[in-house]
């Protein structure tokens, strides 16, 4: 596998080839579900590329930007064992030049939930990932559910503009007792890491009161909040039942349901999601 960190050394690599490119765009701390889009992509492709760029601009200032975890070895030979033919991983200089303006904004899917508590997040989302769709020019670009609304915006920021890729959204990988897989988990304490279960608990809370015939959406985010309730550590930032293309709230809980929460658990903030 290739490294390569200019853009002009990228283009060269990508060059006018037809073969089918599938792209997978990260923030690197790679684990099984960064593995698992890389694994789909290695299926659905003759060439499979990934992005390696902690995006500064998506980070709020009281975010975890310098902490954020980083281990360039480990992530290239992750790469590697996932069949991955090139690596991009540019310098914040490389991506944005002195000068840099120009922003996509992706208008009111981009508002509630995650984009409410974190103002410009999806914006400077939406801004890296176009950059990097004409950069690579990819077939098809692979993204979590796990990030259930930065995959809606991505969907519709194609959609809007046009864009010839294909988004293909990927099934949330979880840890044994349910834990979703996250480079910020490393974060947690070994007290918190316990602790952690409690969202999945709450989503299938909310999932086997639906089951049970609760068809008010505010039963559903009750069923949440009195699950994570049980945990002391756990500190509720929202429970949401939305629509999942417009992430508006849902008066009336009629599939299709997107199901999301954020918790913290200390300063580390988890999310996580559950459609129905
Ligand atoms: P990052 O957090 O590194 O995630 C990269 C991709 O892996 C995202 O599409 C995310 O949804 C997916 N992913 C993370 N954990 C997952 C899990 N447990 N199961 C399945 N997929 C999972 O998301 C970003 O980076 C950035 O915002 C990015 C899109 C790269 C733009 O900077």
């Amino acid at each position: 596998m290739k490294t390569l960190t200019a853009i002009p050394a990228l283009r060269e690599w990508r060059g006018q080839s037809g073969a089918p490119l599938g792209l997978v765009p990260t923030m690197g701390y790679l684990h099984a579900g960064h593995r698992s889009l890389l694994d789909r992509a290695r299926r659905e492709n003759d060439r499979v590329a990934a992005s390696l760029f902690v995006n500064p601009a998506q980070f709020g200032p009281q975010e975890d930007l310098g902490r954020y975890p980083r281990d360039l070895p480990r992530d290239q030979r992750l790469l590697e064992e996932a069949g991955c033919d090139v690596l991009f991983a540019p310098s914040v200089q490389e991506m944005y030049p002195p000068g840099f303006e120009t922003t996509v904004d992706v208008g009111r899917i981009a508002a509630p939930l995650e984009g409410a508590r974190r103002p410009g997040h999806f914006r400077a989302v939406a801004t890296v990932v176009l950059k990097l769709f004409h950069l690579f020019r990819p077939d098809r670009a692979y993204f979590g559910e796990k990030d259930a609304q930065q995959l809606a915006v991505i969907r519709h920021m194609v959609r809007d503009l046009d864009l010839p890729v294909e988004v293909c959204g990927c099934p949330i990988v979880r840890e044994p007792d349910g834990v979703a897989l996250s480079s910020r988990n490393s974060y947690l304490s070994a007290e918190e890491r316990r602790a952690a279960p409690v969202l999945f608990r709450a989503l299938c809370a909310a999932r086997d009161r639906w089951a049970a015939g609760e068809r008010d959406a505010e039963g559903l985010r009750r069923a949440m909040t009195d699950m994570l309730a049980r945990e002391p550590l756990a500190r509720v930032d929202y429970v949401s039942v939305a629509d999942p293309d417009t992430l508006q709230e849902r008066d009336h809980a009629h599939p299709p349901l997107l199901i999301s929460m954020a918790v913290f658990f200390g300063p580390t903030r988890l999310i996580d999601n559950l459609r129905l």
